[in-house]
C-alpha cells in the first residue's frame, strides 16, 4: 500500500508521551506543511500559536478539563480562526469586515481550522510523532484567549498535542463504511444497522483494552450531543463573532 495512505489509515490518537523535545527542524516541517494547506477564498484565516512553555501547557491541560497529555507532551499548537488578520486586509482595501457576523463566515473559518488540524496531524505522524486533537480548550475559550493574548475577531477553536509516544494505544474501530459512504444520494436506511453494530463493536473494544468506563457510541453521543455542554456563545460574541445572516 502507498505510504501516505497507510499512514492515514493507521490514524489513532495518543495520550501517553515522553518529555523528549521535538527538534526545531521537525516542528518547522510540520508547521510549514500546515501553512501550505488551502484556506477558503485564500483568506489565510488560520494562525497557530505554538506553546512549549511547561507552565502554559499545564494551564491548557487544566482549561481543557484536566487532560494530562497536554502538560506531558512537549508541544501544544493552538489552531486559531483568525479574522483579525483578514480584517486588516479588508481595512487596507478601504472597507469594513463583516464576515465574522455571518454563519458562512463561521463555517468557512471552522472548515479551515479542520484542514489545518488534519495537516498538522498527518505531517507530525509522518515524522514519527504521536498526536491528539484537542477541542477541550473550548470548555473555557476566554481563558485560552487571555493566555495566548488573542486579539478581537479570533477564536481558539482546537489544538493539537505533539510529542514522542511513551505508550502506544490501539486503533479505535470505526462505524461501518455504509454509514459513511453514500452512493449518488444519502441512504438513511444504512444507519440503524451500522449504529447497532458499532455500539457492540465499541463495547468490545473497551473490554479488550480494559476500560470499564467506556460507553457505547449511542450513549456517548447522548452525553456529548444530548446536552449543551460548552457555553461559548458569549465569548464568541465578545470576540466579534455573531450570526446576523
Ligand atoms: C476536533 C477534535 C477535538 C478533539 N478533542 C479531544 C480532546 O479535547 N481530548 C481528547 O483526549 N481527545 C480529543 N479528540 C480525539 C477524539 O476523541 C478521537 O479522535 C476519537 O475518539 C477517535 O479516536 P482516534 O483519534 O484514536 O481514532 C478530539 C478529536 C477531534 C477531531
Amino acid at each position: 500500500m502507498n505510504k501516505t495512505i497507510r499512514l492515514l489509515q493507521a490514524h489513532h490518537s495518543s495520550r501517553s508521551y515522553k518529555v523528549d523535545p521535538i527538534p526545531e527542524e521537525i516542528l518547522e516541517a510540520i508547521i510549514e506543511s500546515a501553512r501550505r494547506a488551502p484556506t477558503s477564498t485564500n483568506s489565510h484565516e488560520i494562525s497557530l500559536v505554538v506553546v512549549r512553555n511547561s507552565e502554559s501547557r499545564a494551564r491548557i491541560a487544566e482549561i481543557a478539563g484536566g487532560q494530562p497529555w497536554i502538560a506531558q507532551a512537549p508541544v501544544f499548537i493552538a489552531v486559531i480562526a483568525d479574522l483579525y488578520k483578514t480584517g486588516l486586509g479588508v481595512k487596507k482595501a478601504g472597507a469594513e469586515q463583516v464576515f465574522q457576523r455571518s454563519l458562512e463566515g463561521i463555517l468557512a473559518a471552522v472548515s479551515d481550522v479542520g484542514i489545518a488540524m488534519a495537516t498538522l496531524m498527518t505531517a507530525a505522524r509522518a515524522l514519527g510523532l504521536g498526536v491528539v486533537p484537542i477541542g477541550g480548550i473550548r470548555r473555557d475559550p476566554q481563558a485560552m484567549i487571555d493566555l495566548l493574548e488573542l486579539p478581537p475577531n479570533t477564536f481558539p477553536v482546537d489544538g493539537v498535542v505533539l510529542g514522542y509516544v511513551a505508550e502506544e494505544s490501539p486503533q479505535k474501530p470505526r462505524m461501518l463504511i455504509e454509514s459513511f459512504r453514500h452512493e449518488e444520494k444519502y441512504h438513511p436506511e444504512a444507519l440503524k444497522p451500522a449504529i447497532d453494530a458499532y455500539d457492540r463493536t465499541l463495547q468490545e473494544y473497551w473490554q479488550k483494552i480494559g476500560r470499564t468506563d467506556g460507553l457505547s457510541w449511542s450513549a456517548n453521543m447522548a452525553q456529548q450531543y444530548g446536552t449543551f455542554s460548552r457555553l461559548i456563545k458569549s465569548v464568541a460574541q465578545k470576540q466579534g463573532f455573531t450570526i446576523e445572516v
